[in-house]
């Protein structure tokens, strides 16, 4: 038996999920199903955000996206288009959680000279660290330092190991003991080895867990 076209097996695959994407649109919009779509809860602090507040609608009504759509299907389009709601980017994060005193801001990592850290860890956008519908708070692992701070070196270093000797010694487990990654918690770090957080406080964090920073932060994200 021959195989149908391409054409044909593209739109049999799109016709397949048309009822799931359907059915995804109209669970976004209607609050009382909207746990039975989501792929999981959202975090603690999340409770109260809408869904619409990181699930902004496409331009265009559902007509216009399965014309589009169809004509992809049919090879007179380039790209495909989403079912209704945009893909989740910084920018909705950023509408809520912009802050002027930022460590690390995202925007910094599109420079060239990152090019290899950001293979390790998409500093440019929120949802390389972070994501949703998942039970922790952030995604990457407690090391991330490792991806950009292999040359630290500290002037006049306070800490009892100094910086140099830590990243010899590989310690990318002790930095999130002594710092926050966006600078956003009251937090003077201390001095001495001792007194660094242990890597289960971290990961505890990590997972949903109390803040071990002392949850005192500079900037709170907007109130929903
Ligand atoms: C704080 C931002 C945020 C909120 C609030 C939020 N989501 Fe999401 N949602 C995301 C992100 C980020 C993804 C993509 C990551 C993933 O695949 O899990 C996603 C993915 C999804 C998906 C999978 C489809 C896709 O585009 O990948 C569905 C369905 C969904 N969310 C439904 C909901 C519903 C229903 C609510 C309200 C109860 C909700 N979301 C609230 C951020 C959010
Ligand atoms: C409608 C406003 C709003 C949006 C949109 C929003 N947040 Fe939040 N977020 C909050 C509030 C309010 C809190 C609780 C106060 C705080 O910890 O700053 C919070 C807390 C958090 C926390 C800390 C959780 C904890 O347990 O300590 C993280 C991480 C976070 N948000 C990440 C994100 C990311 C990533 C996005 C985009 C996908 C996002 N937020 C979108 C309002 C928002
Ligand atoms: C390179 C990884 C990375 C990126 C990119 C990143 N974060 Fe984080 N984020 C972390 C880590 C690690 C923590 C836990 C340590 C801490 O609290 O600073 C965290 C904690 C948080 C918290 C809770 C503590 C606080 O500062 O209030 C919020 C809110 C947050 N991130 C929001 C965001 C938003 C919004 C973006 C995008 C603008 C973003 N993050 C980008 C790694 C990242
Ligand atoms: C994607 C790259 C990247 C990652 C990952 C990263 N940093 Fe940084 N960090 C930077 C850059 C760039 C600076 C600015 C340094 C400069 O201006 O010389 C910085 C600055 C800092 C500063 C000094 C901020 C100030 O007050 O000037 C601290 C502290 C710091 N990082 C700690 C950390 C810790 C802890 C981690 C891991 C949790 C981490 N960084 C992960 C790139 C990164
Ligand atoms: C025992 C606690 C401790 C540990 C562990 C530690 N630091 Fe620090 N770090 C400090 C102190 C104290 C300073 C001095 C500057 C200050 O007070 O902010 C500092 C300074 C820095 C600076 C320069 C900030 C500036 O203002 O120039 C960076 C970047 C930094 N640390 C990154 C890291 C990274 C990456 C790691 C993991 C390899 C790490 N630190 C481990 C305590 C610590």
């Amino acid at each position: 038996m021959a195989w149908p076209p391409a054409r044909i097996v593209r739109l049999l695959a799109v016709l397949a999920i048309m009822p799931t994407a359907v059915w995804a649109g109209f669970a976004l919009t209607h609050a009382k199903i909207k746990p039975s779509i989501a792929h999981g809860p959202l975090i603690a602090a999340h409770a109260d955000v809408a869904c619409a507040a990181c699930h902004l609608k496409t331009p265009g009504t559902v007509r216009q996206q399965v014309q589009a759509q169809v004509r992809y299907v049919l090879g007179l389009r380039q790209t495909p288009v989403d079912f209704g709601y945009a893909e989740v980017g910084s920018e909705q994060c950023l509408a809520c959680h912009a802050r002027p005193n930022e460590r690390h801001p995202i925007y910094r990592f599109r420079e060239p000279r990152f090019a290899k850290a950001i293979v390790q860890v998409d500093a440019r956008s929120c949802l390389g660290c972070h994501s949703e519908h998942v039970p922790q708070i952030v995604t990457v692992a407690p090391t991330l330092c490792q991806a950009c701070h292999e040359d630290l070196n500290v002037k006049n270093d306070p800490v009892d190991t100094s910086h140099e000797r830590l990243v010899s010694l590989e310690k990318w487990g002790s930095c999130l003991g002594c710092h926050d990654f966006h600078g956003n918690h009251h937090l003077k770090p201390p001095t001495r080895m001792v007194e660094v957080l242990p890597a289960a406080e971290i990961w505890g964090y990590f997972q949903g867990g109390d803040d071990p920073f002392g949850g005192t932060k500079l900037y709170e994200g907007k109130a929903p």
